[in-house]
């Protein structure tokens, strides 16, 4: 027998850090939104004492660790000592999200392997259960079980619902070569050194633009602290950015810690109309950043997924 279950990425539509706190985290004031782009995790029981497995398809599979660091194996061992039994388990993971792109790809593989293993050993956890262990993995694990849109503090553990109505559209451009979540967030510190860092809050003009569907006033808001950092350590996101609005996108932000990029176009339609621009436009952007999909022959800009949001949490999947 084996079960499936799959989980979400996200775009953090606010990002405010705070100060960083003695145990080198930082609070955060964030909006995640969980988009429909997602990662699926199938379990299936392997023999007594041979303890968990991993194997991963998909987009950058190679690049996915396949040791006890990998936030998926991490949960099984988790959820089974949680529940006194041992963790004889082999893992597959089809990834679809940028692997250390910003969009808490790690994070949803841990999500969906919690429900999924939740189901196959028949462990009857609850919802808030599962986020509570998901949050002993990961600062945005809680998130990607639950899904939806939710303001995040604390790590971003701490959830709290966003009243949303209708759906956001997306742009996303995944570029290559990851960067490390820790050392975005330590280059914040040094270029936050001699400023004084604010405790972080949402505004309500955000909230607001949330809860009446206001694609063209949430975008001058879109926020993300982080950004500066993975520019300076990314210089060529500026031009990925910079393409995204030249082909009419109403804002584009680096995702969390980056280095995807993501655009937000007024509608469906819109959206389509941007992809498309951003994949005709002649842009030197290909000369620099690395591009996780090339375009396709005849085509000299940048390619993009559509993705909508708000899409729901780590699922049973049939
Ligand atoms: O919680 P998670 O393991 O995803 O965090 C990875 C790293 O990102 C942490 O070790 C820390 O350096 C940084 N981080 C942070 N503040 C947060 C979340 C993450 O400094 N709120």
């Amino acid at each position: 027998m084996n079960v499936t279950a799959s989980a979400p990425a996200k775009i953090n539509i606010v990002l405010a850090v705070g100060p960083a706190r003695e145990d080198g985290y930082h609070n955060l004031a964030t909006v995640f939104h969980a988009v429909d782009l997602r990662d699926t995790v199938t379990v299936e029981p392997a023999p007594p004492g041979s303890g968990v497995s991993i194997s991963v398809e998909g987009e950058d599979a190679a690049s996915v660790p396949l040791d006890g660091s990998n936030l998926a194996g991490r949960a099984a061992v988790l959820l089974a000592e949680s529940t006194g039994r041992s963790a004889d388990v082999r893992i597959h993971i089809n990834k679809q999200i940028p692997v250390a792109g910003g969009m808490a790809g790690g994070s949803a593989d841990a999500a969906a392997t919690l429900v999924a293993c939740d189901a196959l050993w028949g462990t009857r956890m609850s919802r808030a259960q599962l986020q509570t262990l998901g949050g002993q993995l990961g600062s945005d694990v809680p998130f990607a079980v639950h899904g939806g849109t939710m303001i995040g503090q604390g790590r971003g553990e701490k959830l709290t619902p966003v009243l949303s109505s209708g759906t956001l559209h997306w742009a996303v451009v995944p570029v290559t070569g990851g960067l490390s979540t820790p050392a975005v967030y330590a280059r914040f510190d040094e270029l936050a050194a001699d400023s004084r860092v604010r405790e972080p809050t949402v505004d309500d003009d955000v909230l607001a633009a949330l809860r009446t569907d206001d694609a063209k006033a949430l975008a001058p808001l879109l926020r993300n602290d982080l950004q500066a950092a993975a520019l300076s350590l990314r210089p060529d996101l500026a031009m990925v950015l910079e393409e995204g609005m030249k082909s009419g996108a109403l804002a584009g932000i680096v995702s969390g810690s980056g280095p995807t990029c993501v655009f937000l176009a007024e509608d469906h339609i819109k959206a389509k109309v941007l992809r498309v621009a951003m994949l005709m436009r002649r842009s030197r952007s290909l000369e620099e950043p690395g591009l996780r999909h090339l375009p396709p022959p005849g085509y000299p800009g940048l390619p993009a997924l559509e993705v909508t949001g708000p899409a729901p949490g780590a699922r049973l999947e049939e």
